[in-house]
């Protein structure tokens, strides 16, 4: 186990860090079996490093059989075989640490896989037992208990119960899973199941990961004293954004975060976490508190169009929020889950995504060029706000979302389980890029691994490659590359003063040491403000801001 280093500097880093998270089975793949590695991700160090990021946050790596893309977790303190071993994990770590960058690891509490070791105990102990109330099981309805004991729909698809077949071969009873049928929900109110959580956290943070990302974090404590619910499992319930939803949100999940937190707080420096919730705005705070995550990803801008007043709306609504709650913000554009955000901004507005998907992209053109100039300006936009930036591996080389993956080649349960009705979030976990070269390293994955990759990509890869991007100048990774390094130095108090403007596309603001962001939402170039021109997202033309850019500028 790698001795932790403490990595010196502030212990509030997290509060404005940048966090690159890593879909470790689309990173980089070592040992050529198609799917990326942990040694892979050890001999990109050297990449990391270039990006100046603070941290990284790895996807999960742990056993799983792969029912959600790792997100079905048969283990919580191993390694998946295919992508390491402890060992290399703790390598992985240490050389991390060795040039400043943190880890954050992904905790999925909210169920297991159908393959971990306690829900294959409850399988066989039958009704009633220990075993069986670490998940949440119930008898169905009917007289044989045919009939699955709600109408609830989950997130991947008709039902969110599945039926066992009892050890004695008879069909038995019914279990809930929020998500995939391989995806059991855990029982919160049971107790060894907390324990076990809390020895996860310990595990980990033992061996020197200094943050936790946790999935679907609204979800853990359910209260069904008033019947099981009928619904889908998509949403809040909208009639209740109070923490009465049966399902979601509730009060008593920070009890339970409380707890963790006092397990972060052992630690030196303590373990910090981000929540990813899908609670009201108004509840999100109780995630991010000092007491509890200590912060939670906020969404607004994965689903914002291309408007200057919607951006500063959901801009200034999340500061408020930050402030009320004592955290810091969180900006996110892009993650594994959501279409990547050059390609939203190159659709046009409106435009159904799934429908898009579905058509495999023929639904609605995409202007490409306005997609990644939208994408550029507004990374640098939320480069400039106070709070973390959350990015998404392949975002720095301008990667568009794939829509025209073969469908025999799909790997999401979203898109099985919904035919018709969902996109699969395969379009978005393509691995990346490395050479321009198809066949650099002999198979035909651009350098990504030896064996190619474990899904297809786009024969038009090359040009996002690492390589490609290194070979421009003007390339999305050089302005990534420049724009962290640069907010490294730029860094100040967690506050932005609006500067008004005659001009409606105009979004500009400064922070309290004289940086400021000046964004061109429109098509039309317009004047330059005074000030020393730090950076810009696209060439300067004379005194203007061409259309779609963001320029820093210091007073
Ligand atoms: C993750 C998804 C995953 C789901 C179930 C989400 O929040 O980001 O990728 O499918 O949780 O674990």
């Amino acid at each position: 186990m790698s001795d932790y280093k403490f990595i010196a500097g502030d212990k509030k880093w997290w509060r404005q860090a940048v966090v690159y998270q890593i879909y470790p089975r689309s990173f980089a793949d070592l040992n050529g079996d198609g799917i990326g590695d942990l040694a892979g991700m050890i001999d990109r160090v050297p990449y990391l490093k270039s990006l100046s990021i603070d941290a990284v946050w790895l996807s999960p790596f742990y056993p799983s059989e792969l029912a959600d893309g790792g997100y079905d977790v048969a283990d919580y303190r191993n390694v998946d075989p295919r992508i390491g071993t402890l060992e290399e994990f703790d390598k992985l770590i240490e050389e991390l640490h060795k040039v400043n960058i943190r880890v954050f690891v992904d905790i999925v509490p909210n169920h297991s896989s159908d393959q971990h070791e306690w829900f294959q105990a409850a399988l066989k102990a039958g009704r009633g037992s220990p075993e069986r109330d670490r998940y949440i099981f119930h008898d169905g309805i009917g007289e044989n208990g045919d009939i699955r004991p709600s109408e609830l729909v989950s997130h991947f698809g008709p039902t969110g119960w599945t039926r066992v077949t009892e050890p004695d071969g008879t069909p038995g009873q019914w279990y809930l899973h929020l998500f995939a049928p391989e995806q059991p929900d855990f029982n919160w109110d049971n107790q060894e199941v907390r324990d076990d959580f809390i020895k996860t956290l310990r595990f980990w943070s033992d061996r020197g990961v200094d943050g936790f990302r946790i999935d679907v974090a609204h979800a853990l404590t359910k209260d069904f004293s008033d019947g099981l619910p009928a619904r889908s499992t998509m949403d809040i319930d909208p009639t209740k954004p109070d923490g009465s939803d049966p399902l979601f949100d509730r009060d008593e999940v920070h009890e339970i975060y409380r707890q963790w937190r006092k397990v972060f707080n052992e630690y030196n420096p303590p373990r910090v976490a981000v929540a990813e919730a899908s609670a009201p705005a108004h509840r999100l705070g109780a995630y991010a508190s000092e007491e509890t995550l200590g912060q939670a990803f906020n969404f607004d801008l994965l689903h914002a169009d291309w408007n200057t007043k919607r951006f500063k709306h959901l801009i200034s609504n999340s500061m408020k929020r930050a402030e009320k709650s004592g955290s810091s913000n969180t900006w996110v554009l892009s993650n594994h889950d959501v279409v990547r955000h050059p390609t939203r901004y190159g659709l046009p507005d409106k435009t159904d995504l799934v429908k898009w998907y579905i058509s495999e992209g023929k639904s609605a053109p995409l202007d490409a060029k306005q997609g990644i100039d939208r994408a550029r300006a507004s990374t640098m936009l939320i480069l400039a706000l106070p709070g973390s930036t959350y990015l998404y591996q392949g975002e720095e080389l301008g990667l568009f979302e794939v829509a025209d993956t073969p469908r025999e080649a799909m790997q999401d349960p979203q898109w099985f389980r919904n035919p018709g009705k969902a996109r699969s979030r395969d379009g978005c976990r393509i691995p990346l890029p490395w050479a321009t070269n198809q066949s650099a390293l002999g198979g035909s994955s651009f350098g990504f691994g030896p064996g190619g990759s474990h899904l297809p990509m786009p024969a038009d890869f090359g040009k996002y490659s690492v390589a490609a991007n290194e070979a421009d100048t003007n390339s999305v990774l050089n302005l990534y590359r420049t724009a962290i390094g640069m907010r490294k130095g730029l860094q100040c108090a967690e506050e932005i003063k609006f500067i008004f403007n005659w001009n409606r596309s105009v979004l500009h603001f400064a922070r309290p040491n004289g940086w400021q962001s000046f964004t061109n939402f429109g098509k039309s170039p317009v004047k330059l403000p005074k000030g020393k021109v730090l950076l810009s997202s696209q060439p300067l033309v004379g005194n203007q801001v061409p259309g779609e850019t963001t320029v820093w500028l210091q007073a």
